[in-house]
C-alpha cells in the first residue's frame, strides 16, 4: 500500500503541499512518514517511525523548504516501521532519494548483488535498492533518464516511485508498474501522487500513468517515456496533452467537513452517495450492455476482496432472485485455485471500489487469461480496474478517505441492485411494470437511508457500550451478506471478534460456542423469516439476542425475552431496500465501540485501505 507524492514548483515552497497531500495519503498506510526536499542542490531528508502528526512534530517537518521534494506515508511490507526503513530511502552518495509504493520481488538477490558491489544498505526495505541502481548507472556516466530505465529494467515487481536527485533540483522523477500513480498538471506546480485526492490542492488537471510509463516533471514540463522491449521512447508532447482530464472532485469532498472522523462523515454521506449513484446509473446503456453480457454469458463470476464481496453477494443474491441466474461470487485472492474452470464464454465482474486491489486486479488477469469479459465496477474513474475492463460500470461515491468502506458499500449494492433489475427485464422475469415498481423504490433510498441513520445511531451508542469478547451475526439470503458486512465492519474499527455466518449454518458448529449473555445479533430480511427460528434457538440456549429487521416485517418471536427486537424503518417488503435498513446499524455500532473506547476509527490497526500487495 503505502502513499506517495512528489511536487516541484517554480517558485513557491512545495513542503506544505506535501504535507497536506500525505494527510490525505494517509489512509493508505500510516506505520511512518518522510519527506525528502531538494534546495540550494542539497538533499535533505526527515524520515520517522509514527502517524504522520506524530512525526511531524518530532521531526519539525514544516520547516524543511524547498521548491522540489517527495513525501511518503508508509504500510511496512519489507521491514518493521521503524525510523530506519521508514521512506525516503538515499543511495551511497546521499544524492538520490526515492519513496515506493509496491513491491520488489527479486529484493533478495538485488540485495545479495548490490552488497557484493560494495553498496552500504542501511534499511531492510526493497526500496532503497533502487536508490542505489540509479547511483551505479549514474556513476556510469549515464543521464538520470537512462541510469532510472536501467534501474527499472531490472527490477520486477510493483512501484509506484517518485524520486528527487540533487544535481537536478527541479525535477520529481517517477515510474509505475502495477501501482497506481498519476500526475497532476498545475499552472506553476507540477506533481506525482497514488491518488487524485493527494492532488486536490494543487489541480484538478490529471494524467493517470500506464504501466511501464516514468518520465519526469519539471514545473514546466511534464516528460514521459515508454519501456519498450529494447529500451524505452519519449511520449509526444502531444500525447501527453492529450492524456490530462479535468476530475470532478472538490478538495472538501476529501475534508472532514466538521465531522470528527472521515468515517462518520462518509456514513452520514450514504444517502448522497446512493442518490449519486441512482442517478448516474438508472439512465445509463451501459447497465444494459453489462446485463446482455449476463444474459448471453456461460457463467457469470463476481470477484471481489473485503467489502466489495459483500456487495457481491448481495448481487448474487438479488440476480438470483430477479433474472434466475447463478453468479458465482468468489473472493478474488481464491479466484487463482479455480480460474481453471473459467473459459470464453463467462464473464467476470470484479467489483472494487478503488479499483487498485492486488488481489481484484490479479483475479481478472487471470479471468482475461482465459478468455473472459471482464465488467469493472468501481468508484475511481481511471483506476487499473477500470483501465483492465471491457465494461465498466461506476458508482459515485466520491472520495472514501476513512479505511472502513461504508458509503462506497452502500452505492455498490445501489448500482449492483440496479444491474440486477436490469438483468431481471432483459430475462424477462420481470415484467417492465415490476422492474419500474422496484426502480421507483429505490429512488427513495436516499430518504430512507436517512431515517435509518437517524434510527440506527442511538441504538448503536446504547449497544457500544455493553459489546466485547465475541459475537455472531447471523442472517439467511440477503440477510447473510449483511451479516458478513455488519461482521467485518465490527472486527475491524471495533476490534470486536464478531463472526457472520448463514444463521441455518449456525447450529452445524458454531452454536457450540453460546452460553448465557453471549451476544448475537440476527439480521432479519423479507426473504428469510426463518431466522426466526434461529434466534429462538440462540435464546433458548442462553444467547442474547438482537434481532435487527425492518419494522413492518414481522416474525414468531413472541414470549422470548431474552429477545431484543431492534425495529427499523419498514421496508414493505421490498427486498431491494433491506441493505439500506439494516447495514448502518453495524456501521455506527463499530464506529461507536471505536471512539468510545479511544480507537482510531480512520486508522484501525494494520490496516491500509487500499491494498495493492498480494
Ligand atoms: C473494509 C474494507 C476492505 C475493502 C477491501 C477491498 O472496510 O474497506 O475490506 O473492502 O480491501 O477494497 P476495494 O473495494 O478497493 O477493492
Amino acid at each position: 500500500m503505502c502513499g506517495i507524492i512528489g511536487a516541484t514548483a517554480n517558485c513557491s515552497d512545495v513542503v506544505p503541499l506535501i504535507i497536506r497531500g500525505l494527510q490525505r495519503l494517509e489512509y493508505r498506510g500510516y506505520d511512518s512518514v518522510g519527506i525528502a526536499v531538494v534546495g540550494n542542490n542539497e538533499l535533505a531528508v526527515r524520515k520517522g517511525a509514527g502517524e504522520l502528526e506524530v512525526v511531524r512534530r518530532r521531526l519539525s517537518l514544516d520547516e524543511m523548504r524547498g521548491l522540489t521534494g517527495i513525501g511518503h506515508t508508509r504500510w511496512a511490507t519489507h521491514g518493521p516501521p521503524n525510523d530506519v526503513n521508514a521512506h525516503p530511502h538515499t543511495d551511497c552518495t546521499g544524492t538520490i532519494a526515492i519513496v515506493h509504493n509496491g513491491v520488489i520481488r527479486n529484493y533478495a538477490s538485488l540485495k545479495e548483488e548490490l552488497l557484493a558491489r560494495g553498496h552500504r544498505i542501511r534499511s531492510d526495505t526493497d526500496t532503497e535498492l533502487v536508490a542505489h541502481l540509479i547511483e551505479e548507472g549514474v556513476k556510469e556516466g549515464k543521464d538520470f533518464v537512462s541510469a532510472l530505465a536501467q534501474a527499472l529494467s531490472r527490477v520486477e515487481g510493483t512501484y509506484a516511485f517518485a524520486i528527487v536527485n540533487s544535481r537536478e533540483p527541479d525535477r520529481v522523477y517517477f515510474a509505475k508498474n502495477r501501482s497506481p500513480l498519476l500526475v497532476g498538471v498545475g499552472d506553476k506546480v507540477k506533481a506525482v501522487a497514488s491518488d487524485v485526492p493527494a492532488l486536490l490542492d494543487i489541480t484538478r488537471d490529471i494524467v493517470f500513468l500506464e504501466d511501464g510509463e516514468f518520465g519526469y516533471v519539471t514545473p514546466r514540463e511534464v516528460v514521459i517515456y515508454r519501456l519498450t522491449p529494447s529500451g524505452y521512447e519519449r511520449l509526444s508532447d502531444e500525447e501527453v496533452r492529450s492524456r490530462v482530464r479535468h476530475v470532478d472532485i472538490s478538495p472538501e469532498a476529501a475534508s472532514k467537513g466538521g465531522y470528527p472522523h472521515f468515517m462518520i462523515k462518509e456514513i452520514y454521506e450514504q444517502p448522497q452517495a446512493v442518490r449519486d449513484t441512482y442517478e448516474g446509473n438508472v439512465e445509463d446503456p451501459a447497465l444494459g450492455r453489462v446485463s446482455s453480457a449476463i444474459l448471453s454469458a456461460n457463467k457469470v463470476i463476481v470477484v471481489a476482496a473485503g467489502t466489495s464481496y459483500h456487495a457481491g453477494l448481495v448481487f448474487s443474491s438479488l440476480l438470483a432472485r430477479r433474472a434466475g441466474i447463478l453468479a458465482h461470487t468468489i473472493i478474488s485472492s481464491e479466484l487463482p485455485y479455480l480460474v481453471d474452470s473459467i473459459d470464453g464464454g463467462d464473464l467476470v465482474i470484479a467489483v472494487s471500489q478503488s479499483g487498485e486491489t492486488y488481489d481484484t486486479l490479479e483475479a481478472v488477469r487471470k479471468a482475461k487469461e482465459r478468455g473472459a469479459a471482464v465488467v469493472g465496477v468501481t468508484n475511481v474513474l481511471g483506476s487499473a480496474l477500470d483501465r483492465e475492463s471491457q465494461l465498466r460500470l461506476y458508482t459515485r461515491a466520491g472520495p472514501e478517505i476513512g479505511v472502513a468502506a461504508t458509503k462506497t458499500f452502500l452505492s455498490q449494492v445501489m448500482l449492483l441492485e440496479l444491474l440486477s433489475i436490469r438483468a431481471g427485464e432483459a430475462s424477462g422475469r420481470l415484467r417492465p411494470s415490476e422492474a419500474n415498481e422496484l426502480l421507483r423504490a429505490l429512488r427513495e433510498v436516499p430518504q430512507v437511508l436517512a431515517n435509518t441513520l437517524e434510527a440506527s445511531d442511538p441504538v448503536a451508542t446504547a449497544l457500544s457500550k455493553g459489546l466485547s469478547g465475541s459475537a455472531y451475526i447471523l442472517g439467511r439470503g440477503l440477510g447473510a451478506a449483511i451479516a458478513r458486512e455488519g461482521a467485518l465492519k465490527v472486527k475491524e474499527i471495533a476490534y470486536v471478534h464478531a463472526e457472520a455466518y448463514p444463521a441455518g449454518e449456525s447450529k452445524h458448529g458454531p452454536i457450540a460456542l453460546v452460553e448465557r449473555g453471549f451476544p448475537v445479533f440476527i439480521v432479519a430480511t423479507s426473504d428469510a423469516r426463518e431466522v426466526a427460528g434461529n434466534a429462538v434457538e440462540m435464546a433458548a440456549r442462553g444467547a442474547r439476542v438482537y434481532v435487527v429487521k425492518p419494522a413492518d416485517l414481522g416474525l414468531e418471536l413472541e414470549g422470548r425475552e431474552s429477545i431484543t427486537r431492534i425495529d427499523m424503518p419498514p421496508s414493505s417488503g421490498v427486498l431491494e431496500l433491506e441493505p439500506f435498513i439494516l447495514t448502518p446499524l453495524f456501521q455506527l455500532l463499530s464506529y461507536r465501540v471505536a471512539v468510545s473506547r479511544g480507537y482510531n476509527p480512520d486508522k484501525p490497526r494494520n490496516l491500509a485501505k487500499t491494498v495493492t500487495v498480494e
